[in-house]
């Protein structure tokens, strides 16, 4: 049975990609910050509690890798999906954004995930898929972010830690590493007039994050399995 860890799990993206896994057998550990505020996540644990098990942490804490691993004790992991994140100041201007409010953002968006991907880099199996959701507002090369740049620049500070942990791992990389473009996804934070459902780009995530277990890729790519440029 795979071991999947899901970070960011109350709602949203993750919330449908600790349904999905579950979906398909897989023992799914779930990390929110307040489970019980989840109407998703108990809908989930009374229909397949056996195989979720809900870890309750923030993941900006200084303490959540320490307290992840403790609750996860011996069990290894296949996946893990560090995706949660935030959109920052409404007003995403570089001139009116306060300090708290940026340092929140791109702890959230860049730090807080690479901290916790390296922390749990020893509870990986071999053949392992780390993937972070990152978002094509990331690329310096597409340059999409100009309506959210302050959004874009902390998912492109996620893809650069991702890419330098991947240096710095080298030939001792096992596992793939992805940076994950959900699509434009119909959540809190994607609005209602977003194209996709959840289920629509959690389906693509599914597909793709599988289809990398085993490669020891490292790349950028959105839901339907394209390469993105950084
Ligand atoms: N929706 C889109 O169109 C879109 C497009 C590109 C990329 N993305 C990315 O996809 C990911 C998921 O987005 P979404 O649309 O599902 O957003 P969402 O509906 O706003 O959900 C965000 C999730 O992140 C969690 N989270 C945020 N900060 C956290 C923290 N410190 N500790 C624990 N959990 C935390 C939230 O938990 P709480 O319930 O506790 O707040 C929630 O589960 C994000 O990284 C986002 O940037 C989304």
């Amino acid at each position: 049975m795979l071991n999947v860890l899901i970070a960011g799990a109350s709602r949203g993206i993750g919330l449908g990609l600790v349904r999905a896994w579950l979906e398909r057998g897989a023992r799914v550990f779930a990390v929110a910050r307040n489970p019980a505020a989840s109407a998703g996540l108990a809908a989930l644990l009374a229909e397949h509690g056996a195989r979720l098990q809900v870890i309750a942490c923030d993941l900006n804490a200084q303490a959540a890798a320490a307290d992840i691993l403790a609750a996860l004790g011996e069990q290894r992991l296949d996946r893990v999906l560090l995706n949660a994140g935030v959109y920052g100041p409404a007003a995403q201007d570089v001139s009116s954004a306060g300090e708290a409010e940026i340092g929140h953002l791109f702890l959230s968006n860049a730090i807080a995930p690479l901290r916790l991907a390296r922390a749990l880099r020893p509870q990986l199996n071999a053949g392992a898929v780390l993937g972070c959701t990152s978002s094509v507002m990331a690329s310096l090369q597409l340059s999409l972010g100009a309506q959210m740049p302050l959004y874009a620049a902390s998912k492109a500070a996620l893809n650069s830690l991702l890419l330098s942990w991947a240096v710095q791992l080298g030939e001792s990389r096992d596992f793939s590493l992805l940076a994950l473009h959900p699509g434009w996804v119909q959540t809190d934070m994607g609005g209602a007039q977003a194209p996709l459902t959840v289920e629509q780009s959690v389906a693509g995530l599914v597909v793709v994050v599988e289809a990398a277990a085993g490669t020891r890729e490292c790349r950028f790519v959105d839901y339907q399995g394209e390469t993105l440029p950084w």
